[in-house]
């Protein structure tokens, strides 16, 4: 079904599309035509940081911004979903166009900039969506407040999406916000992550449960940062560790018309950046904390390659773009023929 609309989707300019696809996702749930735009994935259980999931395979951070459709995706066969980035109020993110496709080499190039709707209609998204699985909301902080202040936007996001989220992610690796990925120094970082440990315990106790916290980081870092940050997340009590966002690196896509473009890089050419990332976190944290493995997963094998680099469970992102839906049975299939969780 997908390969057959992709072509007009690719007709629209990437952001107009996206819109779309949303919208055909909700109407196909509403509908109850889910299983036509995708076969729904095997069962393939596994219980991280606490919460059990039905499959390994979610919706990364990006795609449904606001929370706004939830139940259309959910129908789609994902594990989990991953809404936000969310700030504390609304922005309208950077210029358009500011989304690009690199069909060449299935990739992505955006520099939206958190364009959402902030968390106060976040909220009453997610309270309005019938949807029960697994939820994930990524925070971060308005373009106007300074690094100084960030952790105050992380905090009261952290505070109005704690009740809702069955997780929480930090994210301080967008390319897109300026100075955002400096928070990933580590006396910063240590200062940073305290805050929002101690907030995130207060708030299990208000409300008589734990959520887990991870952190979303950048592929772009050195072997010394990632050392340091990989100190202070076992230092810290943190839940666990997404690895990665997007990558400002445009070694892989040289000579694209799009290439020159401002932005986050992602798919097939973010995966071998992400999962050397991803690889070096599994060996530095040995097992003690769980990682989320995402970038340039197009198709079975490339998710369960992650999963043998060290994830525990994975995201997809610009994957649907050039694959549509089938990509989660695809890849919980090939996950589960490996043998990877049994
Ligand atoms: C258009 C677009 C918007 C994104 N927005 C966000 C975001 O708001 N927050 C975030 O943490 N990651 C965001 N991401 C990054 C993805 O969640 C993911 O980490 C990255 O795209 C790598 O995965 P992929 O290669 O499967 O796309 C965005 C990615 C794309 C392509």
């Amino acid at each position: 079904m997908y390969d057959l609309i992709r072509p007009l989707l690719f007709a629209l300019d990437p952001e107009t599309a996206h819109g779309l696809t949303l919208y055909a996702s909700d109407v196909a749930q509403r509908s109850g035509l889910s299983h036509l735009i995708a076969k729904p994935p095997a069962d393939l259980p596994t219980t991280v940081f606490g919460i059990d999931f039905p499959n390994p395979v979610g919706l990364a951070a990006g795609l449904d911004k606001n929370g706004e459709h939830l139940d259309g995706l959910a129908a789609l066969g994902f594990g989990f979903v991953e809404i936000g980035t969310v700030t504390p109020r609304p922005q309208a993110g950077n210029e358009k166009p500011r989304m690009f496709r690199l069909p060449a080499h299935e990739a992505v190039i955006n520099r939206l900039g958190f364009n959402n709707g902030g968390i106060d209609a976040l909220v009453r998204n997610v309270e309005k969506a019938t949807f029960r699985g697994v939820l994930g909301i990524n925070i971060g902080k308005n373009k106007d407040t300074p690094n100084e202040r960030a952790i105050d936007d992380y905090l009261l996001c952290l505070e109005r999406a704690y009740p809702l989220a069955s997780y929480i992610t930090v994210n301080i690796s967008s390319p897109n916000t300026q100075g955002l990925r400096d928070l990933q120094e580590e006396e910063t970082l240590r200062r940073f992550i305290g805050e929002l440990r101690e907030a995130q315990e207060r708030h299990a106790g208000r409300h008589g449960t734990r959520k887990p916290m991870l952190l979303k980081i950048a592929p772009d870092l050195t072997e010394a940062e990632l050392d340091a940050i990989a100190e202070v997340l076992l230092a810290s009590g943190i839940d666990g560790v997404i690895c990665t966002n997007t990558t400002i690196d445009r070694t892989a896509v040289a000579g694209d018309p799009n290439a020159h473009q401002t932005g986050g890089l992602s798919g097939r050419p973010l995966f071998a950046k992400s999962t050397a990332v991803l690889r070096g976190m599994h060996a530095r944290l040995a097992g003690r904390l769980p990682i989320v493995g995402v970038g340039g997963i197009l198709d079975g094998d490339s998710a369960a390659e992650k999963m043998e680099a060290g994830a525990a469970l994975v995201q997809v992102y610009s994957g649907l773009i050039y694959r549509g839906p089938k990509l989660i049975a695809e890849a919980v299939a090939e996950i589960r023929r490996r043998g990877i969780l049994a």
